[in-house]
C-alpha cells in the first residue's frame, strides 16, 4: 500500500464512523506562543480540544504535517523524521475509549482495511503515578477485542502520556500500538515496545485526553473529555509495505536514489548510509517548512532558525561525502513533486523555496571549510571546545550551536551550553544595536518585532470589532518577526475603505501614544469589566489583563511594549478567506520615516 492510499483509507474508515474530514493546517501553530512547528496531529486543534465548538461538529478526521525537531539526532534509523505526517481521528467530547481502540484494532487488522496480522500487534498502557491512575479500562478493553496479557505493557509517563506539545494546555494517559518487526530481532531480553531496536514499531497513538497541565506543573481534570489519536503515515506504509525504513517507502526513495547518484555511493557504508538519510529528511523537512504559507525563511531566530539548522546540518552531510554545490534544487523539485497534489501551497510557494536554498547554500559553503578549520585548530590548540569557542563559530562561520555540539560529539567532548549563553548574553548587552536580529540562534525568544506585533494584534482585533461589530472573533494568532496573521470570524472579504478605516484606526492610537498597561484580577471580574478573553480553559482563576486606554481590552500572558508610539505604521498586506466564516488578514508593522 503506497502512502496516498493509506491516507485516502484512513479518511474512509473514519467518515464511515460518521467523523467529519478537516484538512491539515499550517506548519506554525496559530493558538500556540509555547511551540514554533506543529508537532502533532491535535496542535492545531488545541482551542476545540479545550471547549470551543468545532464548526464540522464533534468527530473529525484528518492527515495533518508535522515537524518534531526534537527528534532530529534520531534522524538515519528505522523511524524518526524531522517531518511526517500524521493521521488522525478525534472525539471532541463524544466517544470515548471503548470506541477509540476498537476502531484503531479494526483499521489496524481487518482484511478490507489494512489487515496486519493481530498476532504482531503488541500494545502500551499507562502505568499510572502520582498524577494519574493505571488505565485499567484501556486494558480491558485491549482484553476484550482479543490482545492477551502477554502483549499488553505497562509503561511511565515518558511513553505513555501525550502532551500538551507546548509548555501547557491538554494532554492525558494513552496507549500505544506496535507492529513486530520479524526481520529485526528482539535486542536482548528486556527488548519490549518503547524500546529503539527496531523491533516494535510504533504506528498509532490513541490518547485519552482528560487533563489540562497548567502553567505551575499542576494537572486539573479537563470539563470536555477527547480522544486524539495519531498514526504516523511513513512508518505504517512502512510495515504495511515490509521494507526495513521510513527510507524505503516511496516518499523518500527517489530522493534517496538522487542523493546515492549525485555522491556516487551506491552501497554507501553505514556511516555514509545515515548521510544520506540525514541530507534526504532535513531538505525535505526545509523545504515542507519553507512551501508553508508563512514563507519562513532560513534566519537566526525563531522559525527561520529551525530552517537553517535543517539546511546547514544537510549541507554539512553532502559535503562529508564530497556532494558538490547546488544539490539542494533537484531534490527539492523531487519533494514538490511528492507532496503538490497533497498540499496545495507546496507549489505555489516553490520559487520561494529555491530562492531561498540557493542562498542558504552559498553563504554557508562559504565559510563552511574555514569554520571546520577553526574547530580543528580550536580542538588543537586546547584539547577541547568550549563554550565560548561554539559562540564564536556560530558568529563569524554561520555554524549552529546544534552542529558545533555534534562535531564536539564526535571527540567526546560536551559542550557547556550556559557559558555559550553566556557569551551570548554578554554579546547582546554591548551591541545591542548591531546585534538586533541575529545571534539569538536556538535560544527561543520573544524578540522586540515580535512583541510590537502583539501589541498590534491587539489594537488590530480591537478595530475590527469597533468596525465591524462585535461578531468579529478571534479564531487564531501566529506572529512572526516580519508580521502577524489574524483568524477572526467573520464572512466576506473588507471591502478597501474598511481597510483604510481599519488601519487609520490602529495608527490614530499608535500617534496618541497610549500607555499599555498590565493588571491582574480575577477571570470573572475581567470578562465583567469587558475584556476579550480568546479560550476560558488555559487561563487560571487569576488572570493578567492588557489595556491600551480604553481601546482595547484583553487577556493575555504578553509580553507587550509599553507605549503604542514605538510601533510605527500598521499596515495590512493581505486578506484571505480560510474557511466558512473565517477570515485572515496579515498585517505589517513599517517603521515611521523619520524625515
Ligand atoms: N498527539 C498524539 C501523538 O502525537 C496522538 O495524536 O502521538
Amino acid at each position: 500500500m503506497r502512502a496516498d492510499e493509506l491516507r485516502e483509507l484512513y479518511l474512509r474508515f473514519f467518515k464511515e464512523k460518521n467523523h467529519a474530514v478537516i484538512g491539515s493546517a499550517s506548519l506554525m501553530p496559530e493558538n500556540d506562543p509555547t511551540a514554533l512547528y506543529v508537532m502533532a496531529g491535535m496542535h492545531p486543534l488545541m482551542p476545540f480540544l479545550l471547549g470551543q465548538p468545532h464548526p464540522q461538529g464533534k468527530r473529525l478526521v484528518n492527515f495533518q504535517k508535522c515537524i518534531r525537531t526534537i527528534d532530529i539526532d534520531e534522524v538515519g534509523d528505522t523511524t524518526h523524521l524531522t517531518f511526517f505526517e500524521m493521521l488522525g481521528n478525534w472525539s471532541l467530547n463524544d466517544y470515548w475509549k471503548k470506541e477509540a481502540i476498537t476502531w484503531s484494532y479494526e483499521f489496524l487488522t481487518f482484511k478490507e482495511w489494512l489487515g496486519f496480522d493481530p498476532e504482531k500487534l503488541s500494545v502500551t498502557v499507562f502505568a499510572g503515578d502520582d498524577d494519574a491512575p493505571m488505565d485499567n479500562e484501556a486494558v480491558e478493553i485491549w482484553r476484550s477485542v482479543g490482545i492477551p496479557d502477554e502483549r499488553i505493557y505497562f509503561l511511565p509517563k515518558d511513553d505513555n502520556w501525550w502532551g500538551p506539545p507546548g509548555k501547557v494546555g491538554p494532554c492525558g494517559p494513552c496507549t500505544e500500538m506496535f507492529i513486530v518487526v520479524d526481520e529485526i530481532p528482539k535486542c536482548g531480553p528486556d527488548c519490549k515496545p518503547g524500546c529503539h531496536c527496531g523491533h516494535f514499531v510504533e504506528v498509532w497513538n490513541d490518547v485519552f485526553m482528560e487533563y489540562n497541565l497548567k502553567e505551575d506543573g499542576s494537572y486539573e481534570r479537563l470539563e470536555q473529555r477527547n480522544i486524539d489519536t495519531g498514526m504516523g503515515l511513513e512508518r505504517t506504509v512502512a510495515m504495511l509495505q515490509g521494507v526495513p525504513s521510513v527510507f524505503d517507502i516511496e516518499l523518500f526513495t527517489p530522493l534517496i536514489a538522487h542523493i546515492k547518484k549525485i555522491s556516487g555511493r551506491d552501497e554507501p557504508s553505514d556511516d555514509e548510509d545515515r548521510f544520506v538519510k540525514i541530507i534526504a529528511d532535513h531538505v525535505k523537512s526545509a523545504v515542507m517548512i519553507m512551501a508553508d504559507d508563512a514563507q519562513i525563511a532560513p534566519s537566526n531566530v525563531e522559525h527561520g532558525y529551525i530552517v537553517r539548522r535543517l539546511l546547514r546540518k544537510a549541507i554539512l552531510s553532502a559535503d562529508k561525502l564530497g556532494i558538490d554545490k547546488g544539490f539542494m534544487e533537484p531534490l527539492a523539485d523531487i519533494t514538490i513533486e511528492m507532496y503538490k497534489d497533497v498540499y496545495e501551497e507546496v507549489e505555489k510557494n516553490s520559487v520561494f523555496i529555491k530562492k531561498n536554498l540557493k542562498s542558504e547554500e552559498a553563504k554557508f559553503r562559504k565559510t563552511l571549510r574555514k569554520a571546520l578549520g577553526k574547530f580543528e585548530r580550536m580542538f588543537e590548540e586546547n584539547g577541547t571546545i568550549t563554550g565560548k569557542d561554539a559562540f564564536l563559530l556560530f558568529t563569524s562561520f554561520g555554524l549552529p550551536l546544534e552542529m558545533t555540539r555534534d562535531l564536539a560529539e564526535e571527540k567526546g567532548i560536551d559542550i557547556d551550553l550556559d557559558e555559550f549563553r553566556k557569551e551570548f548574553e554578554h554579546h547582546r548587552d554591548i551591541s545591542r544595536t548591531a546585534t538586533e536580529g541575529k545571534f539569538k540562534g536556538g535560544l527561543a525568544d520573544h524578540g522586540e518585532e515580535h512583541t510590537k506585533l502583539h501589541t498590534a494584534t491587539h489594537l488590530l482585533q480591537a478595530a475590527l470589532r469597533k468596525i465591524l461589530g462585535d461578531k468579529v472573533q478571534q479564531s487564531g494568532s501566529n506572529i512572526t518577526k516580519e508580521r502577524l496573521r489574524f483568524d477572526f470570524t467573520f464572512d466576506r472579504k473588507l471591502a478597501p475603505e474598511e481597510v483604510q478605516h481599519v488601519e487609520d484606526l490602529v495608527n490614530g492610537i499608535i500617534d496618541e501614544d497610549l500607555e499599555v498597561t498590565k493588571e491582574f484580577m480575577p477571570y470573572d471580574e475581567a470578562i465583567a469589566l469587558g475584556a476579550m478573553a480568546f479560550f476560558k480553559e488555559t487561563y487560571g482563576e487569576t488572570v493578567s489583563v492588557y489595556s491600551v486606554g480604553d481601546f482595547s481590552m484583553e487577556l493575555c500572558g504578553g509580553p507587550h511594549v509599553k507605549r503604542t508610539g514605538t510601533l510605527g505604521r500598521f499596515k495590512i498586506t493581505k486578506q484571505k478567506k480560510i474557511g466558512a466564516g473565517i477570515m485572515r488578514i496579515r498585517a505589517v508593522l513599517e517603521p515611521i520615516d523619520a524625515s
